[in-house]
């Protein structure tokens, strides 16, 4: 299988805050990854990276194999153009923790709008794409309900559907559920759990509910410190880590590890 994201050493500093170090990181296509990591350790940057939201200091990120921040141009390899970064975000999708609808518009207008802007779809495709994706996330009763009318769980499956409705090769996740309140946690878990059971799409979330990490991963990677500490199976790390900051992280979590 191909890789679809890679990372060959790369450095990111915020001022003297050395973000990433040298990280190199692959990724396969149609994997779910979920990263996880101390507060501050730098998982957001790595999707913000990626969403090119972010920039580089050193090292190559390549996205379907070629170069995110970079192309090459008369066999030189230069920095990436503003039209080169659009086409490649444009194959990446992103949900945020904070929900960010567009509060004027309707829920089902949120889905429909982006694809007739940017994908010129017509507004009959967009609204088949969107009544198709309302159902998958559970609120065919909610399409003509705005933001405000929706509860916070309601609103982020709305961003999902969303980010989804782009057809993205990529879709990244960033502590979807983290601003939710606790009752309405599970409804969007489970929404990213049936995605990630019936899509081929590449998915990296970042999450702290270790146990939908278990359930939805391929491959779940502690981060800390600007590097990877340790990869592995979740049924692996969650169970048996190797490392001792793994082990030391997760016992916040997870009482019964070894
Ligand atoms: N734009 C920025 N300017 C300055 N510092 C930043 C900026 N963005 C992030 N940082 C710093 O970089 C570090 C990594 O931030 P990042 O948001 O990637 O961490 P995280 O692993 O996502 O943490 P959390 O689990 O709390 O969300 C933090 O110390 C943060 O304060
Ligand atoms: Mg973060």
């Amino acid at each position: 299988m191909n890789n679809i994201i890679e990372f060959e050493k790369v450095s990111k500093s915020f001022g003297d805050l050395k973000v990433l170090d040298q990280l190199s990181l692959e990724v396969k296509d149609g994997e779910k990854l979920a990263l996880i990591g101390p507060s501050g350790s730098g998982k957001t940057t790595i999707l913000r990276i990626l969403m090119t939201l972010e920039t580089i200091d050193d090292g190559f990120v390549s996205v379907n194999n070629e170069y995110l921040w970079h192309e090459k141009k008369e066999g030189k390899v230069v920095n990436a153009s503003d039209n080169h970064l659009q086409k490649m975000r444009d194959q990446i999708g992103m949900v945020f923790q904070q929900f960010n609808l567009f509060p004027h518009l309707t829920a089902i207008e949120n889905v429909q709008e982006p694809q007739i802007l940017i994908k010129k779809k017509n507004k009959s495709e967009a609204h088949d794409k969107a009544s198709e994706l309302f159902n998958m996330i559970g609120l065919n009763d909610k399409v003509d309900h705005y933001p405000h009318q929706l509860s916070g769980g309601q609103q982020q499956r709305v961003a999902i559907a969303r980010a989804l409705a782009m057809d993205p090769k990529i879709m990244l996740f960033d502590e979807v559920t983290s601003a939710l309140d606790p009752e309405l946690v599970d409804e969007v878990l489970q929404v990213l759990h049936k995605l990630a059971s019936s899509s081929d799409t590449t998915m990296l979330t970042v999450t702290h509910e270790m146990n939908f990490a278990k359930d939805f991963a391929d491959r779940v990677l502690f981060f800390d410190n600007g590097q990877i500490v340790e990869s592995g199976k979740p049924s692996d790390i969650f169970t048996n880590p190797k490392e001792e900051r793994t082990r030391s992280f997760l016992k916040k979590f997870i009482t019964d590890i070894n």
